[in-house]
């Protein structure tokens, strides 16, 4: 069924310049943006977003780097959404990510890992509500 996934093109992304080469490959690959925009996560927000986390080593290392610098926040649209983002996206550490996938092209390491995406329909939802009012969402 036709569904919703959540992204982000991280800090470092974005500073890198990464931020239209990521979306041509989002919109090459068949997603549909249903919400897109540049803002930047507050500690508050960080902390928030990634409570799941907040037991890692990495939490600290983790909030730090992605209220460094702006982001691009986006929902997408498209059949199977969360897993074939997953898919485009490429592995969690960009050292194991299969070629031709945005980690393997644009992230420098597994912390700065270039873009989110959500592992879960539910997460999805809660992830893209957390960014965008339901007016934003088309
Ligand atoms: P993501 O899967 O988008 O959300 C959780 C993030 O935690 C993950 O991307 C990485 O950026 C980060 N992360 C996961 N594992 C580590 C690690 N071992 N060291 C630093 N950051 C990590």
């Amino acid at each position: 069924a036709t569904n919703r996934t959540f992204t982000m093109i991280k800090p470092d992304g974005v500073e890198n310049g990464h931020t239209g080469a990521i979306l041509d490959k989002i919109n090459a690959a068949g997603f549909r943006i249903v919400a897109l925009k540049k803002t930047q996560m507050t500690t508050a927000d960080a902390e928030a977003f990634y409570a799941v986390h907040n037991e890692r080593p990495f939490f600290g290392e983790l909030v730090e780097f992605m209220t460094r610098g702006p982001i691009i926040a986006a929902i997408l649209e498209k059949d199977n959404a969360v897993e074939d983002f997953r898919t485009l996206i490429g592995a969690t550490n960009p050292a194991e990510a299969a070629e031709g996938t945005i980690r393997k092209m644009y992230a420098t390491s597994i912390g700065e890992n270039a873009v989110h995406g959500s592992d879960s329909d539910e997460n999805a939802t809660i992830e893209g509500n957390f960014h965008f009012a339901g007016r934003e969402q088309f």
